[in-house]
């Protein structure tokens, strides 16, 4: 039996306290507009805070609860400030989405060290600097779900992204072996691995690229936001408690992997 097994709806977040990174936009902003509706309160994170403040507004229009933070997650400054206005407000953080993420895209000939440095930053030393800062009070809390944000690419590879490749494929590492180090805490630790998803950062891929990625998807259509988000809320539900060190393809087939 689970610990809120009185709950009939399994993907009942009502009460939890929950922190995405990335949520101006795209599919931060979807993650952030579901857990808020399956009852979770929402810190939503982002540098964008014209687009952060519009989500933040829409979940409380909507009934629910969130407030906004700035936090660069690029910055360990940023990251630490904004981890600790959170636990401020909120006391604790009890689901935290690594979503925030980026691309610079250049073939390892052309790839300059700067576009390695920032997505490497961003993707991979943002999530380990941000969970350190909020997982000694997940720990004391004995319950804790952290859900990253990978990529198709980071586990079959892709030419012109070799930084986001290896920044993916070491967000997986850090999550199966942080999954291992939590476990005894009643922490879980997940990845999710998006396909080719339609938000603002694959709305700048050309019309050929485009339908060439098509063709390898077997479900046929690229996929929507709130595709990924629900596989987030459930990782990040009691429905999911006895997995962790998993990562969760949401790619329509593209990528069978084992
Ligand atoms: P997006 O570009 O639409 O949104 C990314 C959000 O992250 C934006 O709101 C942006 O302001 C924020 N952000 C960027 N740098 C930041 C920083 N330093 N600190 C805090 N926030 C920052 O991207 P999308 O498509 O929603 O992607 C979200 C995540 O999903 C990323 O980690 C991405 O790598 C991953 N992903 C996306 C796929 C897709 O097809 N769209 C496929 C696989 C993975």
């Amino acid at each position: 039996m689970c610990a809120r097994g009185s709950k009939e709806d399994m993907a009942d977040l009502q009460g939890r306290i929950a922190l995405v990174t990335g949520a101006a936009q795209g599919i931060g902003r979807a993650v952030a507009l579901e857990l808020a509706r399956a009852g979770a309160t929402l810190a939503v994170a982002d540098i964008n805070e014209v687009k952060l403040a519009q989500v933040a507004a829409e979940i409380e229009a909507a009934g629910g609860q969130a407030a906004p933070f700035r936090l660069d997650v690029s910055s360990q400054e940023s990251i630490e400030a904004g981890a600790k206005a959170v636990l401020e407000r909120f006391g604790k953080v009890e689901i935290l989405v690594n979503n925030a993420g980026i691309t610079r895209d250049a073939l390892m000939m052309a790839m300059k060290r700067a576009d390695w440095d920032l997505v490497l930053s961003i993707n991979l030393t943002g999530p380990f600097l941000l969970t350190q800062a909020l997982l000694r009070p997940m720990i004391k809390n004995r319950w804790g779900r952290i859900v990253n944000m990978a990529s198709v690419v980071g586990r079959a590879g892709q030419a012109g992204q070799v930084n986001y490749a290896a920044s993916k494929a070491g967000l997986i590492g850090l999550t199966r072996s942080l999954a291992r180090e939590v476990a005894s805490r009643g922490i879980t630790v997940n990845a999710v691995a998006p396909g080719y998803i339609e938000t603002p950062m694959t709305a700048v891929l050309d019309e050929k690229v485009s339908a060439a990625m098509l063709t390898q998807i077997p479900l046929g259509r690229r996929g929507t936001d709130l595709d990924v988000a629900q596989a987030v809320k459930f990782l990040a539900s009691d429905a999911a408690a006895y997995i962790t060190g998993h990562v969760l393809d949401v790619n329509g087939g593209m990528f069978m992997g084992g």
